[in-house]
């Protein structure tokens, strides 16, 4: 018996890195994913990996910062698999630099993606969630929790998915929701590689950036702890929780 058997999951950000990652996680212990991004190459790309794996997945594109694409997804869900058992929001984007080089534009994109599309997802999800006894887990970042030099908007953005995730679980906690958080230190995808620093920043602020035991973590390290917590059998009392995986940096 795999912890997810009979289990319908809905990942965002499925296309790279940790999404990805944790979308082939769920499938590889049972549970049928429906994979959602706006990279559609790619997408298709994660849905074909977990098929060869011998798992059960379908996809659709979905920005999720779009409401009514959002809504659409969960009426394909239901129409298609009649419930939702966890949903798994890792979609985000970054964008580094001085805070007084950040433009409007940057800052309402960073936080329409991070925060509001969590926000929308969530929203969507938890009446299908009290029905099944479902639960949520939410990719944040130590940046929530420890601020990040040339991330304000970033940092901003995902402090809001930390606490809209607590309130999801205090409120939702009596009718058998859990929602989880899990803050990712520095971990090796393309947001890491692509995310970039600007110019004459100050390198004593460095450290707090670089992962303190030398080396960046992998998404199957980040996936391994929201599969225990999205599972039944394993993560069932825990809620509302805020999970590091650092490698011990923040601390
Ligand atoms: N990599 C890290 O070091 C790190 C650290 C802390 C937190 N995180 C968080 O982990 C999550 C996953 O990031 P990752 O590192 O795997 O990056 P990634 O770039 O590999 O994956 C992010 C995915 O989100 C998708 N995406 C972007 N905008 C979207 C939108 N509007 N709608 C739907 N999908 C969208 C991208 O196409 C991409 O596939 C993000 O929320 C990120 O903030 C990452």
């Amino acid at each position: 018996m795999n912890r997810f058997d009979g289990k319908i999951a809905m990942v965002t950000g499925a296309s790279s890195g940790i999404g990805q990652a944790v979308a082939m996680r769920l499938a590889h212990e049972g549970a049928t994913v429906l994979c959602l991004d706006v990279a559609a190459a790619a997408l298709q790309a994660t849905v074909d990996q977990i098929r060869a794996d011998g798992g059960h997945a379908s996809s659709l594109l979905c920005d999720v910062s779009n409401i009514s694409q959002v809504k659409n997804v969960f009426s394909h869900c239901l129409a298609q698999y009649g419930k939702l058992d966890v949903l798994v929001n890792s979609a985000g984007v970054i964008r580094l630099d001085h805070a007084t080089n950040i433009t409007d534009e940057t800052w309402q994109k960073i936080i329409n993606v991070n925060l509001t599309g969590t926000f929308f997802m969530c929203r969507e999800a938890i009446p299908h969630l009290v029905a099944s006894k479902g639960n949520i887990v939410n990719i944040s970042s130590t940046s929530a929790i420890r601020g990040l030099p040339y991330g304000i908007a970033y940092a901003a953005s995902k402090g809001g998915v930390s606490a809209l995730t607590k309130s999801i679980a205090v409120e939702y906690a009596r009718q058998g929701i859990r929602a989880n958080t899990v803050c990712p230190g520095s971990i090796d995808t393309n947001m890491q590689k692509e995310s970039g620093l600007p110019k004459d920043i100050d390198w004593q602020l460095i450290p707090r950036i670089a992962s303190i035991n030398g080396h960046v973590g992998k998404p199957s390290d980040v996936a391994s702890l929201v599969a225990l917590l999205a599972s039944e059998q394993d993560g069932s009392h825990i809620n509302g929780a805020e999970y590091i995986v650092d490698g011990g940096t923040t601390v």
